[in-house]
């Protein structure tokens, strides 16, 4: 385990029914809030009991309804002038990653000095961004249980004038107040929720296979976090207005990314970087673009060297209960099959073809990775590194024709 450092002042509450009357939790924040969220008639229910309870409390509110999946860049600048303009005090998201990811943006954002893209980094590694230091406090009602926005100092967004998607990561960002309520949850469609959960999955394998990998305790820790979101998203798809199975997915989705499993591992997210290109340019889902490089990915790794091998070898005796004598090549190839085998159980396209993209992009797609996931050296950070040769045989194992 690497040198570390651990910090998350984000308050939870966590529970059925906890989002009936918001206003209780949020005293002492101000007197005027942004109130965040999709411009979908989706969530207007809630944003009706959110706004009745702030208004109850002498809290004024100011809406601001039209947050896209994948959220733009544009719509963070005119939320940031309504907050300058109108003296808002603080922030509240009512949605999933978009809009909570928008949320801290947009609360860091009416206090920062610079041009809005600068608190972005848009290249992996590369120093170009100027992080902001300040927010407005922010309060998150997650509505989708799959980043761990709500309890993470990170926030996603794609500029789209240059069809760029980076993100913010710095302790400016984190939430003051986390109101988790997985009653919330209930009212998602199976293709949301299957692609929340595959992009929770994904935060625990690229820790898992990317970090240091002498960490038995955040080993186990991962395993249990899969294991559990593997199984409620079965007993949620059978019955989807369950709570029970809701609450127990939302919790292991926001343990899977907010920094406690990913302490000491120091892990580099390559298949989120890809994912990320996807995304600019096509507007696909995140949970799909993971879902694509969950399987080219693994496929192009696990099979590089002894090592890798051992390591999603161990994968499959620890989520598919694979026999621990097996060859370690023969099990890490059933470890890829059996992760593939259950996106097609569950129903999440995991290629290119099957989600929309266009076959013929794939140089273009590989030139964006190289230009915004790469490091100065034009590798992917991964174990081991990916220069550009091997992203290219990684997009024809994507292909799926
Ligand atoms: O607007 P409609 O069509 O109704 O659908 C909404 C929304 O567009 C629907 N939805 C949300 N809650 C619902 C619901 N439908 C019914 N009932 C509910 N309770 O879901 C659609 C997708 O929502 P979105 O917020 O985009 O999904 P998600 O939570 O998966 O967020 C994805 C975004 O988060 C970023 C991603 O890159 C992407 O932009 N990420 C943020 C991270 C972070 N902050 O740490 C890490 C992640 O790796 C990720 O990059
Ligand atoms: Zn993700």
């Amino acid at each position: 385990m690497k040198n570390f450092e651990l910090y998350n002042p984000v308050r939870v509450i966590f529970g059925n029914g906890e989002s009936e009357d918001i206003g209780q939790y949020v005293d002492g924040l101000g007197k005027k809030a942004l109130v965040v969220s999709y411009g979908s008639a989706t969530l207007n229910a809630l944003r009706g009991r959110v706004e009745a309870s702030l208004k109850s409390r002498g809290i004024e509110v100011v809406p601001f309804y039209c947050i896209t999946a994948n959220p733009l860049l544009s719509h963070i600048r005119e939320a940031v002038d309504i907050c300058r303009a109108q003296g808002v005090d603080f922030c509240i998201a009512v949605g999933g990653g978009s809009v909570m990811d928008s949320t801290k943006a947009i609360a860091a954002g009416a206090l920062y000095e610079h041009d809005l893209w600068k608190m972005f980094i848009s290249r992996h590694d590369c120093d170009v961004c100027i992080p902001p230091e300040r927010s407005l406090p922010t309060v998150m009602i997650p509505t989708l249980p799959a980043t761990s926005s709500e309890m993470n100092c990170i926030a996603v967004a794609t500029n789209d004038e240059t069809k760029e998607k980076a993100y913010i990561y710095t302790a400016a960002l984190y939430p003051t107040l986390a109101i988790m309520d997985p009653a919330l949850t209930c009212t998602l469609p199976a293709s949301h929720t299957v692609v929340g959960a595959v992009d929770a999955m994904s935060h625990v394998l690229e820790a898992y296979l990317n970090g240091d990998q002498r960490s038995p305790l955040q080993d186990r820790l991962h395993e249990g976090i899969l294991v559990t979101i593997m199984g409620e998203l079965r007993e949620i798809l059978k019955d989807p207005t369950n709570v029970e199975h809701r609450a127990n997915m939302q919790w292991a989705a926001c343990l899977a990314w907010n920094g406690y499993l990913q302490s000491g591992l120091d892990a580099p997210t390559p298949m989120h970087q890809m994912g990320h290109v996807l995304s600019a340019l096509y507007n696909t889902p995140h949970g799909v673009t993971l879902a694509i490089f969950m399987d080219a990915f693994f496929r192009y790794t696990s099979k590089l060297n002894e090592e890798r091998a051992r390591r999603f070898a161990l994968l499959g005796v620890k989520i598919f209960g694979l026999d621990p004598q097996m060859p370690a090549a023969e099990a890490a190839a059933k470890t890829v099959d059996m992760m593939v085998s259950f996106m097609d159980e569950i129903g999440v396209p995991h290629t290119l073809s099957s989600a929309g993209i266009p076959l013929s992009d794939i140089e273009k797609i590989a030139d964006e990775i190289v230009a915004h996931g790469c490091n100065a050296e034009g590798m992917l950070p991964s174990i081991p590194p990916i220069g550009t040769e091997g992203i290219m045989e990684i997009l024809n194992m994507a292909k799926g024709e």
